[in-house]
């Protein structure tokens, strides 16, 4: 049984679904909440919680060896959140990617195996194989074929996790998990931006042809997923997390449309993300042998993302005003200046 559990990252879009989720299953467990709060780390994600006495925050960075121990002293579980987690960013820019997603995760290795910390739960992602298909899907043990800066920095860290397991014996478990979609996540990914720009009447910018496919994994259904995974996974092994819920970005943009009630004209294609995966796909049989299964398909999935961030503008609309408007103009000033108007298909 878990007494007290170090994460890392908790105050972003699935680390702090995750805390709210592990306070109401295990409700005697404690929480350390470590995270830099970059401009993707929102207290406001977990206001609910914040004066819970079984939950603590710690303001730290996992690139700061001595705070990450500091802080992870006295905890006998750990799972890591803490990442750079946007594509497009690391393509402007990887630094801070290799310094949080691989020093990070080295940091949180180390304080664990010294504190002889009992579990451990890396959170790694399906773009480490590289793109995939239906036919042929990615299983744990293959050859990892990143594309994107981003996606050779979480590489790098999924390695150091089995490393410390084979090395030294830590008890380490990887989830590698898809497209996760739901409640907080910052509206620079793509179906938080979608939506959030159809509530307000703006494009919505879809890179390429819009035929490039993601899998739409709920958030709780991939939280439910980790919990099981920081309890039951076994000592050095990856577990790929999937929904099935395979959509194109361009069937996402209509339906997302389709649930808030606007047009179709509102989708703008823009040029595409340089180095652009088509498309992720994973057998995930390890996960469903531990009883885990998705609650949510995709339809429910957008559905309630949408409903979620029509009923929370509170949430985004700061978000939205504040330093996002520089990152926007960048990323979109001079791809909408150039976009093609949607014309009732995507080609
Ligand atoms: P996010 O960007 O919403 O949150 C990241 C959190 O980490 C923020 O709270 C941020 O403040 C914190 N952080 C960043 N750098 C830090 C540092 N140096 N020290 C301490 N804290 C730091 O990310 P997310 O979407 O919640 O993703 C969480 C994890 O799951 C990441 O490791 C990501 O690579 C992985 N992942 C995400 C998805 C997805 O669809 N969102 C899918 C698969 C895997
Ligand atoms: O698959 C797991 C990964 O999912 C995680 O490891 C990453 O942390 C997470 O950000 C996410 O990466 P993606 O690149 O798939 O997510 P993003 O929301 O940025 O893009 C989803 C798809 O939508 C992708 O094919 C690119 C496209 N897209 C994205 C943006 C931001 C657009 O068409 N327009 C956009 O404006």
């Amino acid at each position: 049984m878990m007494k007290k559990v170090f994460v890392a990252g908790g105050a972003g879009f699935i680390g702090s679904n995750f805390i709210r989720h592990l306070m109401a299953q295990r409700p005697d467990a404690h929480v350390v909440n470590f995270d830099a709060l970059t401009y993707a780390g929102n207290p406001r994600n977990l206001a609910d919680v914040a004066d819970d006495t079984r939950y603590a925050f710690v303001h730290g960075n996992v690139a700061d060896a001595a705070a990450v121990a500091a802080a992870m002293r006295g905890c006998d579980a750990v799972v890591n959140f803490a990442a750079e987690s946007h594509v497009d960013r690391s393509i402007e820019d990887a630094a801070d990617f290799m310094e949080t997603n691989l020093r990070g995760a080295y940091n949180v290795l180390v304080a664990a195996r010294d504190l002889e910390v009992e579990r451990v739960l890396h959170i790694s992602t399906d773009e480490v194989y590289g793109p995939a298909t239906k036919e042929n899907p990615r299983r744990e043990d293959d050859a990892f074929l990143p594309r994107s800066p981003y996606a050779v920095s979480k590489a790098a860290g999924d390695m150091m996790c089995h490393a410390f397991a084979e090395t030294y014996g830590l008890q380490v478990v990887v989830a590698r998990p898809a497209n996760n979609v739901g409640p907080y996540q910052y509206p620079e990914k793509a179906m938080p931006l979608f939506v959030t720009n159809a509530l307000d009447g703006q494009p919505l910018p879809v890179y390429g042809d819009g035929l490039q496919i993601r899998d739409r994994l709920y958030v709780e259904d991939n939280v439910r997923a980790l919990l099981l995974l920081l309890e039951r996974g076994e000592r050095g092994e990856a577990y790929n997390i999937q929904a099935d819920n395979h959509v194109s970005n361009i069937d996402a943009a209509r339906t997302i449309l389709d649930v808030l009630d606007k047009p179709y004209d509102l989708i703008q294609f823009v040029e595409d993300r340089a180095g652009h995966d088509p498309c992720y796909y994973m057998d995930w049989s390890k996960l469903r042998a531990l009883g885990w299964q998705p609650e949510h398909d995709y339809t429910d999935t957008i559905a309630r993302t949408a409903r979620w961030y029509a009923e929370h503008r509170d949430w985004w609309e700061p978000i939205k005003s504040g330093d996002f408007r520089r990152y926007y103009e960048r990323q979109y000033g001079d791809r909408l200046a150039n976009a093609r108007p949607y014309a009732g298909t995507s080609s």
